[in-house]
């Protein structure tokens, strides 16, 4: 089944926001418009303002409240790729230019503030002082997650606990807060608003190892971006960590990492990465995640939502691109 089927109760009110995103980052600079639209335009999955919809079915849902938080974590997503992609040095992004391509890193920098910028005046209509708490502390793991991914980049001897802390901040503590704010947006219990952020948090890892491993199984064309990106960018993820702990595999990482044209031996070592097993080692461990997640979500009152995020996190876990 297709993602955008699962949650069709939802069709109107995620049009309604993806009418709003537009037009919360509008502006009489032309420049900042076109590049602030480029990547809206360009499509994503709006995972994260469908995490928060549904999370708000747990409380008292009204739109025109949850709306706020459903834009603001796409756009602080949005902002945070922007960004990614100029750390990255990345050429393609949802099957288009990067910005920092298209234009370049310094239009990239402030594109992505002004994006972030937009989402926290969107935030400012959300009254509980809880969300801001949660929300600046959560923008602050995620640029701890990205210095992290800097810091680590070609770096062999990092291990699976620096591995997992900087997928939990980068990735994982950014849907967990999704799930998180939708319940508290819409008044929900405390008990239901925590046991969302659980189970955003383990499908969050489960989602980041996932992009991980299809980085080196999905086709550029499935991906947006050419194959192997994330290891030509010095990426160190799961399956590369696993495989390392072959001697032959890291000596061979080594001779890509020296090389002076690592995009002419990324095929190579993408076959040896997919014949090693460690493929199969990550599957395994992302499952580990999503199965958590499941088991917290058992607990919740049972809804529509509730059995819609079920799919979305099954889904999330077993995706092919
Ligand atoms: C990409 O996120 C970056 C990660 C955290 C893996 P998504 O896979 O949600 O990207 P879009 O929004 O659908 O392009
Ligand atoms: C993106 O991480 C994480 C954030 C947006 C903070 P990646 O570098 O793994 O994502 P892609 O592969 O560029 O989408
Ligand atoms: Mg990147
Ligand atoms: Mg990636």
């Amino acid at each position: 089944m297709k993602l955008k089927m699962m949650y069709g109760f939802l069709n109107s009110d995620i049009a309604l926001i993806e009418k709003e995103l537009e037009q919360a980052i509008q502006t009489d600079y032309a420049l900042i418009s076109e590049t602030s639209l480029h990547y809206l335009q360009a499509g994503g999955k709006r995972i994260r303002p469908v995490f928060v919809l549904l999370s708000g079915k747990f409380g008292h849902y009204d739109i025109e409240i949850i709306k706020n938080v459903a834009i603001a974590l796409e756009l602080i997503h949005m902002a945070s790729l922007v960004h990614d992609d100029v750390i990255d040095d990345a050429d393609t992004r949802r099957g288009k230019p990067t910005i920092k391509a298209k234009w370049d890193n310094r239009i990239a920098m402030y594109t992505g503030d002004y994006v972030f910028a937009r989402s926290l005046e969107l935030m400012a209509n959300i009254q509980d002082v809880r969300a801001h708490e949660i929300l600046s502390k959560t923008i602050v793991e995620v640029c701890l997650g990205e210095i992290e991914q800097i810091k680590d980049k070609y770096d062999l001897n990092q291990n699976l606990r620096t591995y997992l802390r900087r997928i939990k901040r980068k990735t994982a503590l950014l849907i967990a807060a999704s799930c998180q704010l939708g319940a508290i947006a819409a008044g929900a219990p405390e008990a239901v608003h925590k046991r969302l952020f659980w189970f955003g948090y383990n499908v969050g890892m489960a989602f980041q190892i996932t992009d991980d491993i299809l980085d080196f199984t999905a086709s550029a064309e499935q991906l947006g971006k050419p194959a192997g990106s994330d290891l030509l960018q010095g990426n160190i993820t799961l399956p590369v960590l696993y495989a390392i702990q072959d001697p032959e595999m890291r000596k061979k990482i080594e001779q890509l990492f020296e090389s002076d044209h690592p995009e002419y031996h990324i095929d190579e070592v993408i076959s040896h990465i997919k014949s090693s097993g460690s493929i199969q080692q990550s599957f395994k461990m992302s499952q580990r995640y999503l199965q958590k997640a499941l088991v917290l979500l058992e607990e919740l009152p049972s809804n529509k939502a509730k059995s819609t995020l079920h799919k979305i996190a099954e889904f999330i876990g077993n995706r092919k691109f």
